[in-house]
């Protein structure tokens, strides 16, 4: 049955490179939807229809009297995208730009060319349409440290009004207070759980912690996913915030239209415009109050230094005339994970997909009742937030990491999929996860998430097509304290997997060590 999550995969890609016949299956309420003008001019344009697109475009054309662009590269996404167990194969349509990070010594020198993909979506709904739907709201003192650096307004207490307000939540555990329903998007349990989540959430309060809604009172705890899901299908950005406002007269959507420059004025340093190629041919369009760059975390700092925004030096040696000399694209953090853990139980509790996706119970039970296997959101089942025993914050309850539990080992594909989404070489899968196609397996993913080491984003030359360089500098930090933190992530999930619980499933590490240098 080897051949079948290929099968998926090639069904996919199939749909998903379909462009032409998207616009007949989306439901196209919108009079003014692609029609483009030459020199059209607007209140506001918005560059970018992910979740900060989508929803600055939604409630800007709240106000009837404001005229809004909103300016997307990429097209509408089949209906194909909605089936949450399969997420992972869109990052190889052409629903994702297709980067790859910069090669770089100190990290992912066990991957194929030391490189990872770096997945961005390009669709209307941005990343949403090719990501996990993992709700995940962010700790208060984020927002409390953010306010307190010197951003008014941004105070959790702030800004919860505001999630309340998106939310239509429909969960089994939810703090009194901190959702709501009725709003844009849906945020529901995941209707299929394995077995083996059930242990590990309880293994984790066997090990102290307790059972939380992370995006409630307190996130430090372990919890079953919250995910993006309408009727077990994935509710992405333009499904929550641009399908039920379509019919707006003052909304203009232009889809596979692509911005190459933000209109500066170089005396008054203020924006007046866009430039943009749409089927083949530059267009201009004009703002009468702004334009907001939500272009995603490379393609708005590309725009911005393709526009004359960013370091000097950098500009000038790409022959960029500098409008502001401004440190752009030099802060990117993200969250890199550790995927060398991997226990074998000795029960058949785990996902296994194809059984999933060859079984007309399962397809059908997705497609007719919303529920089953194919509703899980890439196999993601449960969190876990803790704070490491190394972290420094003076805050007993700021995290410092977060375990992504998955339903299975990442080799229940078979090795399609998810090996390579991680870049990993097949000598080093075959060395380490084959066995685990047929034997029983579980994975956590540890994630940093307040990571001290800071990578950066580069423009390739002056061209706006070319795609811009990403530095990512996972364990570039300088006392090292990334890894540490990763080294006292993974003695913690073997302390979890000492519990009782764990052990009634034989929990057992797999030791053998992966190839890289
Ligand atoms: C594989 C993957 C899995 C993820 N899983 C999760 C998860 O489970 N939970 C979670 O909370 N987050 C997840 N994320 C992150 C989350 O999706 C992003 O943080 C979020 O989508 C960022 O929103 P955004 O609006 O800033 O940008 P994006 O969603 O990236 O949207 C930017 C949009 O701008 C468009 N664009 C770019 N350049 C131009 C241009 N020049 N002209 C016109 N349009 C342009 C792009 O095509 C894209 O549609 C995941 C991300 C990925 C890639
Ligand atoms: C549209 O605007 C551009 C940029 O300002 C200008 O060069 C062009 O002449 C305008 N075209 C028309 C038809 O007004
Ligand atoms: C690895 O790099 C080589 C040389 O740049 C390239 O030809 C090859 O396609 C790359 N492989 C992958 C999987 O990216
Ligand atoms: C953290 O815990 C691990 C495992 O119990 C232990 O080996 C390590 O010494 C501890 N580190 C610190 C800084 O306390």
């Amino acid at each position: 049955m080897t051949g079948n999550p290929i099968f998926t995969f090639v069904w996919c890609g199939i749909f998903a490179s379909l462009q032409p016949v998207q616009s007949f299956i989306m439901p196209n309420r919108l009079n003014n939807f692609n029609d483009v003008k030459i020199n059209e001019t607007f209140d506001f344009i918005v560059i970018g229809s992910g979740p900060s697109g989508s929803v600055i475009a939604n409630r800007l054309s709240e106000v009837p009297e404001w005229k809004v662009l909103l300016i997307e590269a990429g097209g509408i996404a089949l209906p194909i995208v909605e089936a949450p167990g399969i997420c992972s194969a869109f990052q190889f349509t052409n629903y994702d730009w297709g980067y790859r990070t910069q090669q770089q010594d100190g990290f992912c020198s066990g991957c194929i060319n030391k490189t990872l993909k770096y997945a961005h979506g390009k669709a209307l709904g941005g990343s949403t349409i090719i990501n996990f739907m993992i709700h995940v709201r962010g700790n208060r003192r984020d927002y409390d440290r953010w306010e307190a650096m010197g951003n008014p307004g941004w105070s959790y207490e702030e800004v919860l009004p505001y999630f309340l307000k998106s939310e239509d939540a429909h969960l089994d555990k939810s703090d009194p207070g901190y959702h709501n329903s009725g709003g844009y998007l849906s945020v529901t349990d995941v209707p299929y759980r394995t077995k083996l989540v059930d242990y590990v959430v309880q293994a984790a309060q066997e090990a102290g912690y307790p059972y939380v809604d992370y995006n409630g009172k307190e996130q430090m705890g372990v919890s079953y996913v919250q995910a993006h899901l309408r009727n077990g299908r994935r509710c992405s950005a333009d499904k929550a915030f641009l399908r039920p406002v379509m019919d707006r007269k003052n909304l203009k959507i232009l889809t596979n239209s692509r911005v190459v420059k933000i209109l500066i004025d170089p005396v008054t340093k203020e924006t007046y415009g866009v430039k943009f190629a749409k089927r083949k041919k530059y267009y201009y369009a004009f703002a009468k109050k702004e334009v907001i760059s939500s272009a995603g975390g490379l393609n708005s700092p590309q725009l911005l230094m393709l526009s004359g925004v960013g370091p000097k030096d950098h500009l000038e040696e790409l022959d960029i005339p500098v409008l502001a000399d401004l440190p752009v694209g030099k802060k990117m953090y993200d969250h890199s994970t550790f995927l060398g853990i991997l226990f074998e139980i000795n029960q058949k509790i785990v996902f296994v997909y194809d059984e999933v996706i060859t079984s007309i119970k399962e397809i059908t039970d997705f497609a007719v009742l919303g529920k089953g296997q194919i509703t899980s959101i890439g196999g993601v089942e449960a969190l876990l937030y803790f704070k490491s025993n190394v972290s420094t914050d003076p805050d007993p309850l700021y995290p410092d990491m977060e375990f992504i539990v998955l339903g299975a080992s990442i080799s229940a594909d078979n090795g399609v999929i998810m090996r390579k989404m991680f870049n990993i070489p097949i000598e080093t899968y075959n060395k380490i996860w084959k066995k685990y196609e047929t034997t029983p397996a579980y994975q956590i993913m540890p994630m940093l998430v307040h990571p001290r080491s800071v990578g950066y984003i580069k423009l390739k030359s002056k061209n706006p097509f070319h795609w811009p360089k990403s530095y990512a500098n996972f364990f570039s930090d300088p006392e090292n304290h990334d890894i540490k933190t990763y080294i006292a992530a993974i003695r913690e999930m073997q302390r979890l997997n000492r519990t009782p619980t764990m052990r009634k499933l034989g929990a057992t590490l797999i030791t053998i060590p992966i190839p890289g240098e």
